[in-house]
This record gives structure tokens, sequence and C-alpha cells, in this order.
């Protein structure tokens, strides 16, 4: 069985990443949603509502699973039996941030693959940072994050 992992913070979750949820879960059959916990890094969204938020939008997907997970990525694939990591690139300025860990995932085992998909031009410029940023603001995010994250986001903001 080919199982995926798609890592990320999702805090929240964008319509980018559920573009490549999609895309990426044709590819295996499984594909793993990893929230990552990382207690150092304030969030706006508990780990809970952030798996929510993706349960909720991937629904129609059978073969996508999501879970949270602390400490490290190469730990978390170990436990799902999983060996490829799927990552998003939405520009170049990623590429070098991205290349690091994917050495660095690489190092720790060998034997786990980082792949990247491209994220589809109608969002390359969307990050929930600045989705939050926006909508903080008073701005308009409709059509770029799940309505479900957008309700929460305006009780939130
Ligand atoms: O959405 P993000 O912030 O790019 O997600 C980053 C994430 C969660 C994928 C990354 O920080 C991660 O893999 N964290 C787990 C800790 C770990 O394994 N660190 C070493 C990676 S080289």
């Amino acid at each position: 069985m080919k199982i995926g992992v798609y890592p990320g913070s999702f805090d929240p979750v964008t319509n980018g990443h559920l573009d490549i949820i999609e895309r990426a879960s044709k590819l295996f059959d499984k594909l793993i949603v990893g929230v990552g916990v990382n207690n150092n890094k304030k969030s706006l969204f508990s780990v809970e509502k952030r798996l929510e938020f993706i349960e909720v939008s991937c629904k129609s997907i059978p073969n996508v699973e999501v879970d949270s997970f602390s400490g490290l990525l190469i730990e978390f694939m170990r436990e799902k039996n999983a060996n490829t990591i799927v990552k998003g690139l939405r520009a170049i300025s990623d590429f070098e941030y991205e290349f690091q860990m994917a050495l660095m995932n690489r190092k720790l085992n060998p034997e786990i693959e980082t792949i990247f998909m491209m994220t589809s031009s109608k969002y390359s410029y969307l990050s929930s940072s600045l989705i939050k940023e926006v909508a903080g603001f008073g701005g308009c995010v409709r059509g770029l994050i799940p309505e479900v994250v957008e309700k929460e986001l305006h009780k939130k903001l």
C-alpha cells in the first residue's frame, strides 16, 4: 500500500492546501494530512479545530485521513508506515526552506522520499498567514478558504 503524508501547520487550511490534497490523493492509496503541533509557535486555531476544518473539507475524498503529530515528522511517518512526504511549492521563495527540510529528512531517514507539487496558479499567492492578516483587518477572503474556516475566522477575529 502506497501511503503519503502531507504535513503542515494548516493554521488554517486554505484552498491552496486543498488543491494539493485533492491532487496528491490520486497518487497514493492513502494520503495522511499531518497537522504538526509546535508548542513554540503561536497558532490562531487549536489543533482540534485545524483537524476538524480539514476533515470537513475533505469528507468527499475517501482515501484522505487526517491526524496530528508533535515531534519529528520522520517519526510520524514511521508510525503511519508511510514513505513519501508531499509538499506544495508556490514560488521559488518556498524552495530554499523546503529544500533544507527535504535534505534533513533524508539525512534522518534515507528511505523516505519528499516530492513537491506545484500549487495551482490561482492559489500561488495564498498563505495561511496572509489569510489571517487580511481577515484580521476586515478584508474579504471568500473563495480562498473553505466556508467552514471563513465562518470561524470571522468569529475569532
Ligand atoms: O506549514 P508549515 O509551517 O510549512 O509546516 C511545517 C512542518 C510542520 C511540516 C515542519 O515544521 C515539520 O515537519 N515539523 C516537524 C518537526 C520536524 O520534523 N522537524 C525537522 C524537519 S527537517
